[in-house]
């Protein structure tokens, strides 16, 4: 016999069936036992004479049953249950693998218990309907993104995970190369050079589900080490474009996979740096008309962004000479043409084509139209103040330039932040299945861990101390 998913078992009434998942639930009786079974699909009631009933089946175990599917009684009927119509008649019950007592509450919705804890056993976690549903939900996102950009002739490329360094303003995770000692890769805090890059290549509309490694600390919107965004960039578009393509592709998201949630204003408003900060106090505004509603959706584009900031502690990365300008959003951002006198004047005063998209008091995604012009792109990284070796690790950029750059710009919303804020979860961890704890540890495998010795010396390395 052929098994069949628990849903499906509706359409199968008075008919014999094989369903095969865990034991959601057990209730004992004096004359009738009940097992909720649970598998992919859903939950359904099976009753078992108490004869029958081996003590042997724990809550979570993996079962398999046959059993003969019946209406149930009218006043019987369940109709938050999508088989709440119908229970299974058990006729035989197997244990495929038994589970031993299960260390965190699976029933709940899981916020009330340690973290960490829910971490060991993220596999467990992952069982309970909450956060079950929101890894469909962020699945179901991840295939409309593909195929709407796929029907707009859009060309899914994975870029390189081992690279050099890509700064986005984060510490660098540096990976040791065996074939060349003393070497590094540098994981990408994004595919930004590499997008450029293919827009050179001729690509014209690029996108890739990506994942950018970042080493800063975590907060509730920001995962600790990796994340996923949505990476993408378009050949010959002004600002407008990417931002109407964008608008579109979530708008219609939302309409599609969260129907319930009201999106507060379309088109979504703009509004300059200056006025946010001035208005809002922010350059995140939650907009939304009632922020008790957790179904409201207020996306918004701040733009007009000033290219440059002042460099702060954290901005180690960039050069230290006498310029102590940080990028606004990252080094490639163009400035606004108007004012590419002011480059030399008064760099402060640049406005850089840089347009964050923000949703509830979050920035779920940034981007900009990028510089294409090798003598400007040498400009921001002198304004920066990069020494000859920074600048040489972007010969290649450069050199590229040299060779016939369309114009060219794009975003990168965050998935897994996107995700969180429509969901309005409590942290971002809620919608990543195997995330790190804010430690840095990782879910589950206890990562990070010490290397041997055999490792370390192919590597040529040789570790200090080890905390
Ligand atoms: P940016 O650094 O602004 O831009 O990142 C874009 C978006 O990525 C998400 N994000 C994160 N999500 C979860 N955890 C994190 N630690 C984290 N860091 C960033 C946010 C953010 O808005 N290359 C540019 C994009 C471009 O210019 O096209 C970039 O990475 O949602």
């Amino acid at each position: 016999m052929q098994r069949i998913l628990v849903k499906r078992s509706v359409s199968k009434k008075d008919k014999k069936v094989l369903l095969m998942g865990w034991v959601d639930k057990i209730r004992e009786h004096k004359r009738v036992v009940f097992i909720d079974l649970r598998d992919m699909s859903g939950v359904v009631q099976c009753v078992l004479d108490p004869k029958d009933f081996s003590q042997k089946i724990t809550l979570e175990s993996v079962i398999e049953i046959t059993g003969l599917v019946k209406k149930r009684p009218e006043k019987l009927i369940n109709p938050n249950l999508e088989t709440g119509d119908i229970e299974i008649e058990v006729k035989e019950i197997n244990v495929l693998s038994p589970a031993g007592e299960i260390p965190i509450p699976l029933t709940t919705d899981g916020y009330e218990i340690d973290e960490s804890v829910r971490m060991k056993y993220r596999y467990l976690d992952l069982r309970r309907a909450r956060m079950a549903r929101n890894i469909r939900v962020r699945s179901k996102a991840v295939q409309f993104i593909r195929e709407w950009l796929h029907e707009r002739e859009f060309v899914e490329v994975e870029t390189p995970i081992l690279t050099k360094t890509t700064p986005e303003g984060a510490r660098d995770f540096l990976v040791p190369s065996r074939l060349q000692p003393g070497k590094f890769y540098a994981l990408p805090q994004s595919p930004q050079q590499y997008k450029q890059l293919l827009m050179i290549a001729g690509f014209e509309k690029y996108f890739q589900i990506a994942r950018c490694f970042r080493d800063e600390d975590p907060r509730a919107d920001r995962a600790y080490g990796e994340f996923t965004q949505l990476d993408i960039e378009m050949s010959f578009v002004k600002q407008e474009d990417i931002l109407r393509l964008t608008e579109e592709l979530f708008t219609q998201l939302v309409k599609k996979i969260f129907p319930h949630k009201k999106i507060t204003q379309f088109p979504w408003p703009r509004i300059s740096h200056k006025e946010a900060i001035e208005k809002y106090g922010s350059d995140k505004p939650d907009l939304r008309k009632n922020k008790e509603d957790k179904d409201e959706l207020a996306f918004a584009w701040i733009v007009d962004f000033p290219l440059f900031a002042k460099q702060s502690e954290d901005d180690y990365f960039y050069g230290s000479g006498e310029a102590r300008f940080a990028p606004s959003h990252h080094m490639f951002t163009a400035p606004h043409p108007d004012d590419f006198t002011l480059l030399d004047k008064d760099p402060m005063r640049v406005r850089g084509l840089q347009h964050d998209m923000i949703l509830n008091g979050f920035e779920v995604g940034g981007g900009s139209v990028r510089i294409h012009d090798a003598k400007i792109q040498e400009k921001v990284f002198e304004l920066i103040g990069f020494s000859k070796k920074q600048r040489d690790q972007f010969e290649h950029m450069l050199t590229a330039f040299t060779y016939g750059v369309p114009p060219h710009g794009g975003i990168a919303p965050g998935i897994d932040r996107f995700i969180y804020v429509a969901l309005g979860e409590p942290s971002i961890r809620e919608v990543i299945a195997f995330p790190a704890t804010s430690g840095g540890q990782t879910a589950v495998m206890d990562a990070p861990s010490g290397a041997d010795e055999k490792q370390l010396s192919e590597l040529g390395i040789e570790v200090k101390s080890e905390k």
